[in-house]
């Protein structure tokens, strides 16, 4: 490639930045979830078990304790919930774990055979109350019409990915909705995998009209206001 090109290209995706540490955004004062047991997530790890689900990968069961800490304490309670990214379906079958009486939207481009292990998860439960959305959130997000209570946003994790995903689904999510960024803890400045500096520059923008409720190894927040974002931008 021209030596000129590269060079421009390199600063725009900052390709050389991958160990600048990005901070906590100012709006988590604290972590509040940490810690306390909650008796649900024992049984759901039986539940797991019991049911046989085949996961290659298991991303999702370390943070449940905290996501059903969280689910209670702010009545969460969702008629309509989002999924950005469901891989083989762990985090799908902890809401069908955690919530009773809602359908679920989810996407995912379902790379190689994983639509295949999704749906032989989903089956297992004989889960009826889904749609699945074989696509880029990104066509999936502009074409959306729905509105939602809770939106799971765990899809591609470089910064485009995440801030185009964050900025939609906040337009998608009801007041008082819970947004769960998946990744927080990604905290590099590297535009492949900088989670962290995509959700700061989000809640940069959104400012006000959110109330920020935990921070780790994924973010939580609760939508309090709608925002014109284009008038903002
Ligand atoms: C970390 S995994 C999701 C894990 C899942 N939530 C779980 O509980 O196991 C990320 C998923 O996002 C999907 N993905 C990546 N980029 C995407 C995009 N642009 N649009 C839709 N899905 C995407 C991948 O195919 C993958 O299945």
């Amino acid at each position: 490639m021209n030596f000129f090109i590269k060079k421009k290209l390199i600063k725009l995706f900052n390709f050389n930045q991958s160990n600048k540490v990005v901070p906590i955004h100012s709006s988590f004062k604290k972590s509040l979830y940490e810690g306390s047991q909650n008796s649900k997530q024992i049984n759901f790890l039986k539940f797991v078990k019991d049911k046989q689900f085949k996961f290659n990968d298991n991303w999702i069961t370390y943070k449940t304790n905290i996501m059903l800490n969280i689910f209670e304490n702010h009545n969460i309670n969702p008629k309509e919930i989002l999924e950005i990214g469901v891989h083989e379906g762990f985090s799908t079958i902890f809401f069908q774990y955690a919530f009773k009486d809602f359908h679920t939207d989810v996407v995912d481009i379902f790379l190689n055979d994983t639509r295949k292990k999704f749906e032989a998860n989903i089956n297992i439960i004989n889960l009826k109350k889904i749609n699945i959305f074989q696509t880029t959130s990104h066509n999936f997000l502009v074409n959306n019409k729905k509105k939602y209570d809770l939106i799971f946003v765990d899809g591609g994790h470089g910064y485009l990915d995440v801030i185009f995903d964050l900025f939609y689904s906040f337009q998608y999510l009801n007041i008082n909705g819970l947004l769960l960024i998946d990744d927080y803890d990604w905290k590099e400045q590297n535009k492949d995998k900088s989670v962290r500096l995509a959700t700061n520059n989000f809640l940069d923008i959104i400012e006000d009209s959110y109330e920020a409720i935990h921070q780790g190894q994924f973010a939580a927040i609760i939508k309090k206001k709608n925002i014109i974002l284009n008038q903002k931008l």
